[in-house]
């Protein structure tokens, strides 16, 4: 049994895996936290068996009783040469610990291996933690979708990171 809404116990080690299906209840929960405009679960049920495209994976915890636990996600789709992240999020215990920077860098560097060139995303306007990340990550401002998100007329803002750079992701990685 895996749990989404946990304090976080200190130290705890943290590995990278493909979503599976069991995981989309908890995958789901953790949207569900972390956005106005949660995908509903059968999104993430389609990416995970209907869209070859898409690649999922959780960041788990294993807390110092051995429990698991799933303290991230991201969905990202290999569209022609370009990586675009669909939704990245980690559990807010679990935050500012770098597990948001991984999920990110090895998407990333997945789509890289299959030959992409461009990350691409969106985000809010006013999602300022987001844009840090990926700003550190060497991503840049592009454009701007007006009034995108449906919840509150939010600006979208596109970012693109050209030249995707194995080697370089490979830095990101730990
Ligand atoms: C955005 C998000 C995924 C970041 O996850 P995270 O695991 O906390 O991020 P990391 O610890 O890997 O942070 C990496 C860097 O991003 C920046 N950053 C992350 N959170 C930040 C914050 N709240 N304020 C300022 N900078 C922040 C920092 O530069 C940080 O590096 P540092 O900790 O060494 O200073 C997380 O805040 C989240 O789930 N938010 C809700 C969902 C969301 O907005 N997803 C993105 C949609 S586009």
């Amino acid at each position: 049994m895996v749990h989404v809404m946990v304090e976080p116990i200190h130290p705890f080690k943290v590995s990278y895996r493909p979503m599976a299906l069991e995981d989309v209840e908890v995958v789901h929960r953790l949207d569900e936290q972390s956005f106005n405009l949660p995908w509903p679960e059968r999104s993430f049920r389609y990416e995970l068996t209907q869209n070859p495209n898409a690649m999922c994976w959780v960041a788990e915890v294993e807390t110092a009783d051995a429990s698991r636990v799933i303290a991230g996600m991201v969905v990202v789709w290999l569209i022609v040469d370009e990586v675009h992240i669909g939704t990245v999020a980690v559990n807010s215990a679990y935050r500012r610990q770098g597990i948001g920077r991984q999920l990110v860098a090895r998407s990333l560097l997945a789509g890289a291996l299959k030959g992409a060139r461009t990350g691409f995303l969106e985000v809010r306007r006013g999602n300022l933690a987001a844009q840090t990340l990926y700003l550190q990550m060497g991503f840049e401002m592009v454009g701007e979708r007006r009034r995108y998100y449906h919840d509150n007329d939010e600006d979208a803002l596109l970012m693109t990171l050209n030249n995707l750079d194995q080697v370089t992701l490979r830095t990101w990685i730990k």
